[in-house]
């Protein structure tokens, strides 16, 4: 997808999230609905959701939209594991380069993964989009999917 697209497809998705979560507090509902709006509008993303941190160190998968997803990943483990750990943005343009990555969908090619703040400034999820397009994720997906969490954290 070329530069001037995505920038109108983040646009699009910031705008359609910013209307549906007004007023909404309901974590299940506020991921459910980033992961279908996301899912929806970014062509190149084959798998689109969370997974939530439920115990000191434990990811366990949220909503998401795509094929079955692997249930529980341990901080360190993957990118999602890496990201929880480090609460950094992984962008991963060749997953199979990735030690250590957990092939949930085996034509996945690349990966993104953003950690999620809750409002009180804790690590509530890492949202992860995977694409079977290798190197499908840039610098303008990172900046447009940390933007998308600091609206999410809003909510959470
Ligand atoms: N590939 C991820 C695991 C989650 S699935 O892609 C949905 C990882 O290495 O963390």
């Amino acid at each position: 997808m070329i530069r001037q697209e995505k920038a109108a497809v983040y646009s699009s998705i910031r705008s359609e999230l910013a209307a549906l979560l007004k007023g909404l507090e309901d974590p299940v509902a506020v991921m459910a609905s980033a992961a279908a709006v996301i899912h929806g509008q970014l062509s190149y993303s084959s798998w689109t959701g969370f997974y939530r941190v439920v115990a000191p160190d434990l990811l366990r998968v949220g909503p998401y939209q795509g094929p079955v997803g692997c249930i529980d990943i341990p901080f360190g483990g993957g990118v999602c594991g890496s990201a929880a750990r480090d609460e950094r943005t992984y962008v991963v343009p060749d997953v199979h380069a990735f030690p250590g990555h957990i092939a949930c969908d085996a034509a996945a090619r690349s990966e993104i993964v953003v950690p999620v703040f809750a409002a009180d400034g804790t690590l509530a999820a890492v949202l992860d989009l995977d694409s079977q397009q290798p190197a499908a994720f840039d610098e303008e997906d990172r900046r447009a999917l940390e933007d998308v969490a600091k609206l999410l954290r809003q909510h959470l």
